[in-house]
């Protein structure tokens, strides 16, 4: 029998990707999406992928008649949970919305699913929760300390899952901190297409590739790292999506709550990415030094071991193929979806 997956925020950068992960494993995924950033017109290119469109439903993770709907109407054997906001400088500037959509929209989702009895749960955290980590790579025990509205609400998220999993241990439960999701499809027909002007790296190197934008400002090129500029743990998104298909199969083995690090285990500098990206597109990317950038940590990466032991999963794809994959939707889709 064919387990249906509701996947919310599934029209989304990782969760479009993981839609894909899920068809190829089997699953039938079920996408609940407001769409606030997002466009639908993802599900036709998830068919021309997998050869079938997924089944999707516009509407908000908050919404519990909704949920209870769905619920009733479809048999769900498992949710993931991608839907939630990511920008560190809006949930600066608003962080009651930050809390309202990510924590109590999870809240909301997860008394749906009490109610329905699913307890299968994959939640998107983030590396963010760490804050600014004492070494790396980072173990899932270091502490946890978020330095900003966005990272406390995927904290808060953690820790009241596992409360609720402690009052409820027949619920499985998967908490994945993403370490820096880029790339895109092996295709080239889905990828991430911020709105506005891109905050991370990756989409902005894109963007200067392509021509859309003169040149990257790298922030900050005297950190304590070998060239100077920050390093971090980029993890292509389809093994990322491959992750939550682990993950998944790991929650319906038994209960419990597992935490977990997705990620390379590799720190790669903003340099390393230019000249990668380079490499992968043929074309130069005009840069510049500048200032830091306020709340960035010098350099991160993961202990991606335990995902390893537990889930015998491990990023299999390079700096090179995530250059190579973002650049080829990025040539055939400047502007996204349109
Ligand atoms: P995204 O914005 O592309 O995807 C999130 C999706 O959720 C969007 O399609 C959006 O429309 C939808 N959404 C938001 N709030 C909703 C709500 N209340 N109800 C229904 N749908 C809603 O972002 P992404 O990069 O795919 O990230 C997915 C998840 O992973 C997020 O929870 C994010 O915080 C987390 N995460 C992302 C990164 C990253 O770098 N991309 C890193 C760590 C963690
Ligand atoms: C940022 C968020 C983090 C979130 C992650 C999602 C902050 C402080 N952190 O992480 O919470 O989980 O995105 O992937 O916003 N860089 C430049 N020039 C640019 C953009 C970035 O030099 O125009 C540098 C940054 O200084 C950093 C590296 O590139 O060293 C990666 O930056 P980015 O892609 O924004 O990711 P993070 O800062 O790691």
């Amino acid at each position: 029998m064919t387990h249906t997956i509701l996947v919310t925020g599934g029209a989304g950068f990782i969760g479009s990707h993981t839609c894909v992960a899920l068809a190829q494993a089997g699953y039938e995924p079920l996408i609940l999406d407001n769409l606030g950033n997002s466009d639908i017109r993802v599900v036709d290119r998830l068919a021309r992928i997998t050869g079938r469109a997924p089944r999707w439903i516009e509407g908000d993770v908050r919404d519990r008649a909704l949920l209870d709907r769905i619920f009733a109407e479809e048999r769900i054997a498992g949710v993931i949970h991608f839907a939630g906001l990511k920008a560190v400088g809006d949930s600066v500037a608003d962080p009651i919305g930050y809390y309202e959509n990510n924590v109590h929209g999870t809240w909301v989702l997860t008394q749906a699913m009490e109610a329905a009895g699913v307890r299968t749960l994959v939640f998107s955290s983030s590396a963010t929760v760490y804050g600014d980590p004492e070494r790396s790579p980072i173990p899932e025990d270091a502490p946890c300390r978020p330095a900003n509205p966005y990272g406390r609400s995927k904290r808060i998220v953690e820790e009241t899952l596992a409360d609720w999993q402690q009052a409820s241990p027949g619920w499985r439960i998967v908490l994945l901190r993403y370490f820096n999701p880029v790339g895109a499809h092996e295709s080239g027909l889905i990828g991430e297409h911020p709105q506005g002007k891109p905050n991370n790296l990756m989409p902005f190197v894109c963007q200067v590739a392509v021509g859309l934008r003169d040149k990257l400002v790298v922030h900050g090129g005297d950190y304590p790292t070998a060239d100077g500029t920050g390093v971090r743990d980029y993890v292509h998104v389809m093994d990322l999506a491959e992750g939550h298909v682990a993950a998944l199969r790991k929650a319906q083995e038994a209960p419990g709550l597992l935490t977990l690090n997705l990620g390379t285990g590799q720190g790669a500098s903003v340099l390393d990415v230019v000249k990668a990206f380079e490499a992968a597109s043929g074309r130069s990317i005009a840069y510049e030094i500048g200032p830091r950038r306020p709340g960035d940590v010098p350099a991160y990466w993961a202990d991606p071991a335990l995902a390893g032991r537990v889930l015998g999963w491990q990023a299999r794809r390079g700096l090179e193929q995530m250059c190579a994959d973002a650049w080829r939707w990025q040539q055939g889709n400047p502007r996204g979806y349109e």
